[in-house]
């Protein structure tokens, strides 16, 4: 909980935290280093109108650790996971002055579907970001199948947290 209350905007309280965990645990990836957690991504799945839909919650990596690809992983990851699930889509929102974020998911092929108005508590608008799977976009099966596990340096681990934490 301190990683994300230290790093984003939104103030979430611990039934949000246990909304995602307790329901979507295979939706929730630590990235540690020497056992200490340095990221995650907290993510839900479900049905939306007629789409099945995957959706990104929360993403931090602290200050230290990043450029190193380990959000790249995450994310990765919790796509993988949302594609195996049968979901349509991803969809998840961002500050629309997050520039590192905006860049991050533009280049795992989000593209911005809406900009919400004062979206966040702090006034800031968001983007509403999107990415539609193989059906849609064979290009994109690639990225998100086998094979990801390489880009992870060996030095870092990332795991799923289950209900027996
Ligand atoms: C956004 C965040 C999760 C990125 O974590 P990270 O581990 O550094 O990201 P990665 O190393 O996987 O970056 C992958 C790509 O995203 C882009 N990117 C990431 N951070 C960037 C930044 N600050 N400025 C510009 N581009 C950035 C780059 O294209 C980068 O690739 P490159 O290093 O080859 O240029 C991290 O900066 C963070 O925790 N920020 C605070 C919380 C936050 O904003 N979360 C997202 C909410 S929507």
């Amino acid at each position: 909980m301190g990683l994300v209350d230290d790093e984003l905007s939104e103030p979430y309280s611990i039934f949000t935290y246990r909304y995602f965990v307790y329901l979507w645990p295979n939706l929730t990836f630590l990235a540690f280093h020497k056992e200490k957690c340095v990221g995650t991504v907290v993510c839900k799945m479900g049905d939306h109108r007629n789409t099945f839909r995957g959706y990104i919650a929360m993403l931090v990596v602290i200050k230290p650790y990043r450029g190193r690809g380990i959000a790249t992983e995450l994310v990765t990851r919790s796509i993988r996971v949302m594609m195996e699930s049968g979901c349509d889509e991803v969809t998840l929102e961002a500050e629309v002055t997050n520039k590192g974020a905006l860049a991050l998911y533009g280049r795992l092929g989000f593209i911005r579907a809406k900009r919400l108005f004062r979206y966040y508590l702090n006034g800031v608008d968001a983007f509403r970001l999107k990415l539609l799977f193989p059906r849609q976009n064979p290009m994109l099966a690639t990225t998100f199948t086998d094979g990801g596990d390489d880009q992870l340096d060996n030095q870092y681990e990332c795991s799923q947290m289950y209900h027996d934490f």
